[in-house]
């Protein structure tokens, strides 16, 4: 069963079955402002972050599910009969009208005809010079279809919110009074009067015939927004007031001739009166078309950064579209704002942010190189990262903050600083790969040397950051000489303190090589040897103290225990140490394909592969909270897709291109639109995890978007299935995929050139380059160009 289907050359995922039991997401905006809108139009704007400078409300986890949102009614003057351009909020019977939901590239469209009415609502935030104003607009059509006058009034509707999230929710013995509503330059406006500078506008391109800016006015105390009592009424009562609940509702009047159509703009901004207006001029109909035309070809020109064309249909859409997009959403909003996550926190989480970083270096250079900064600057002396932090706070000079009337004691700088105790063992180690990639993308081997403070005291060099954060995890071993997991490692849930995480120990052996290679290109002999000594080391240990007769162990508890032998009952074979012990090139080939064999083998599903397998049902805390888990869900037996990719990683480098597809296709959503029965999220998107064997909703994806998966998925299958990955003195085209394949082209810019990539397959090998033409001539190796287009033909073999 589907509730839609992809078109790919409008790169829209279209819902032509709106009535989806759950939410299916988009992201809006590409700077500072964004709204996380569903394919309803239910959804919240912010600016900065969804914490602290929330624009529109969202009542999360509620029924009916999404709203509010940002909403057109249309009302049939004559009848009185009036409906939502989105289904929701009215939810007209779907035998009577037609309701679309388009998603795109940071827009979404939502259409409906109804009574020979057809109307269209496009949500986009335009792209500003500097990110200044930023405004939402609502770019409305509406369509006479029947041979007759019509009359047709055009209602646009937000909720504000009390700016800040716990305002929203809790404690209104101070809100309730604090945000007004004014009615100024024909707009709709919300003033939070603690801020004397936070307002907030909604206006439209004309002088509205009627307006409320009360919310209990224009909705009615015992109706919702499927009945508000302004849009039935045909006329907004003009309401204002200094305290509760502000909205902005603009009524514009319209009489169609048949056959007419007009177009209604709605602007959703930050500012006063005088920003409406500006918004108005700038974002007329002719600004409103260049600023979508100019979205359409930013998204272009990022989307056109590596496109591919394979056998595999669904690979090139996700690759070329959707997986692209969500991993770059993820870099630019990291992580607070969905509607799971509603924006009740702030900040970047260490270890996320530095692998979003490191997956998308081409797409999003800019913003993976400021996260990057964000992160070094986040990282204590001693090496290890602060796992969860607020960069504004850090880069606090004077005070900026919200200020509360209710005294809340507010984060300073010191207040976020953790100690060892609250330290995970992996966060600072993803920072290193990420650096490295992010520096063979640009080629700029400065940054190695830029000073950036740490989080305590002090400042040092990118480079010698790195050294802190490999020295810090190579000194924290237990007593078998593996790195300890800590607080937590990669999973959240294995809470070993003093135990010792196999995980980790790889991961360390992964940064390591990474950082070696930087090493190696900068010529820095004393650090080469230093840390290739250290590396061997570790590597000897893990193959010695972890490999359990068929796969590695997961680790050990604080007490000594081995936690995924063969011998346990429960938590038997797990995936992050298994996979990591190939991706680091730790596992000798033996192990690396009995390991591998083992994960086949355990924790295979048609929906992906399980994080753990059988799941832990069995309380202890010397493992973690993953035993106080339900069976089946999330850490605890869960597929949970973020380590998916690095099965795929570590098969290709394995040279089993068949086996990567394997597991790539099970994860991959596009693979289940017709599955939506079961999958029940988004075929465009990755989503956190689901629900594994153990659990009876097996196959339930839940979370999407805002998951580490989507950036380790495109990483996974465009550096190792696809093999295209750029080095510091060229780029290599290594890649594994299924024998049956015949080869595959690309397009990859880098660094100013254009490689146009052929691969061949004649011999219909899964990995093995026999020959490269670079430019029709035989090379060895694929060089660096800073311009032209190259043709580049690899022949396997
Ligand atoms: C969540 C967290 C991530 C963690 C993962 C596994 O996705 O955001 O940091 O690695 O769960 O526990």
């Amino acid at each position: 069963m589907r509730y839609g289907y992809f078109d790919d050359a409008a790169r829209e995922y279209v819902i032509d079955r709106v009535d989806v039991p759950v939410s299916m997401t988009n992201y809006l905006g590409t700077q500072r402002m964004g709204t996380v809108i569903s394919h309803n139009a239910g959804g919240y704007s912010w600016l900065d972050s969804p914490q602290h400078h929330r624009i529109t409300r969202f009542r999360p986890n509620g029924v009916p599910m999404d709203w509010p949102g940002h909403y057109v009614y249309l009302r049939d003057d004559e009848t009185g009969k009036f409906w939502s351009v989105s289904w929701q909020p009215t939810g007209l019977p779907l035998n009577e009208a037609r309701y679309e939901a388009r998603h795109g590239m940071s827009y979404s469209r939502y259409l409906c005809d109804y009574q020979d009415i057809s109307a269209e609502q496009v949500l986009f935030i335009p792209r500003e010079d500097g990110g200044e104003d930023p405004v939402e607009i609502f770019d409305v059509r509406i369509r006479n279809n029947s041979d007759r006058e019509r009359k047709i009034s055009v209602y646009g509707y937000v909720e504000f919110s009390f700016h800040e999230i716990d305002m929203d929710n809790q404690n209104f013995q101070m809100s309730l009074y604090a945000a007004g509503s004014h009615y100024e330059h024909d707009a709709a406006l919300c003033e939070l009067h603690y801020e004397p500078d936070a307002w907030q506008f909604f206006a439209g391109n004309f002088k509205p015939d009627s307006f409320d800016g009360v919310r209990e006015a224009f909705i009615g105390s015992y109706h919702t927004e499927r009945d508000p009592l302004g849009v039935s009424a045909g006329r907004l009562s003009g309401s204002t007031e200094l305290g509760g609940n502000p909205c902005g509702a603009l009524q514009k009047k319209l009489t169609l001739k048949p056959g007419e159509e007009a177009r209604v703009l709605f602007y959703l901004g930050t500012g006063k009166g005088e920003a409406a207006d500006r918004a108005r001029q700038k974002y007329d109909e002719a600004g409103t078309d260049r600023a979508f035309a100019e979205l359409r070809r930013f998204w272009d020109d990022k989307l056109g950064q590596l496109q591919v064309k394979t056998p595999h249909e669904n690979m090139n859409r996700s690759l070329n579209i959707w997986n692209f997009y969500q991993s770059e959403v993820n870099v630019l909003f990291s992580r607070f704002s969905s509607f799971i996550e509603v924006g009740g926190r702030t900040g970047l989480g260490y270890r996320d942010t530095a692998q979003d970083a490191m997956c998308i270096p081409h797409g999003e250079p800019d913003m993976c190189m400021k996260r990057i900064c964000q992160l070094l600057h986040g990282q204590m002396s001693q090496g290890y990262g602060l796992h969860l932090f607020d960069p504004a706070v850090l880069e606090k000079t004077e005070d900026n903050g919200f200020k509360s009337p209710t005294v809340i004691p507010e984060a300073d700088k010191k207040g976020m600083l953790h100690g060892l105790k609250d330290a995970c063992a992996d966060d600072a180690l993803w920072l290193i790969p990420a650096i490295v990639e992010n520096v063979r993308e640009s080629g700029d081997l400065s940054f190695f040397d830029k000073e950036i403070p740490y989080a305590d005291e002090g400042k040092a060099s990118v480079w010698d950051h790195m050294k802190a954060a490999l020295d810090f995890s190579y000194s924290q071993v237990g007593s078998h000489g593996v790195t300890k997991g800590l607080r937590a490692d990669w999973n959240d849930c294995l809470n070993l303190g003093g135990g010792e995480s196999a995980m980790v120990a790889f991961l360390l052996v992964w940064a390591t090589n990474h950082f070696l290679d930087a090493a190696r290109a900068l010529g820095r002999q004393e650090d080469i040897s230093k840390y290739e000594a250290l590396k061997k080391g570790m590597e000897e240990t893990c193959r010695k103290e972890l490999w359990d007769g068929a796969w590695f162990l997961r680790g050990f508890t604080a007490a000594g225990n081995p936690i995924g032998s063969s011998m346990a009952t429960e938590g038997k074979v797990h995936m992050e140490c298994n996979t990591w012990a190939v991706i680091s090139g730790a596992a000798d080939r033996e192990q690396g394909l009995s390991c591998m064999d083992a994960v086949d083998e355990w924790l295979y599903t048609p929906w992906g592969l399980m994080l753990n397998a059988p799941s832990f049902v069995t309380l202890d805390d010397s493992i973690g909270f993953v035993t106080r888990v339900y069976p089946g869900v999330k850490e605890n037996g869960a597929i949970f897709s973020h380590p998916n990719p690095w099965a795929w990683v570590a098969e290709c480098m394995l040279g089993r291109g068949s086996r990567a597809m394997k597991f790539y296709d099970a994860l991959l959503p596009e693979n289940q639109n017709d599955k939506m029965e079961i999958r029940q999220a988004e075929p465009y998107s990755y989503c956190q995890f689901i629900m594994g064997r153990d659990h009876t909703a097996h196959g339930r994806a839940r979370h999407p978007f805002m998951t580490g998966s989507s950036g380790w998925a495109y990483y996974a299958a465009t550096r190792y299935m696809l093999g295209i990955r750029p080095g510091f003195d060229g780029l290599t085209v290594d890649p594994c995929v299924p024998a049956d394949w015949d080869g595959f082209e690309a397009v990859r810019k880098w660094r100013g050139a254009e490689y146009r990539i052929s691969v061949k397959n004649p011999n219909h090998v899964e990995k093995g380059v026999k020959r490269i033409l670079t430019d029709g001539k035989e090379t060895e190796k694929i060089p660096v160009y800073t311009d032209g287009v190259h043709e580049i033909e690899v022949i396997l073999g």
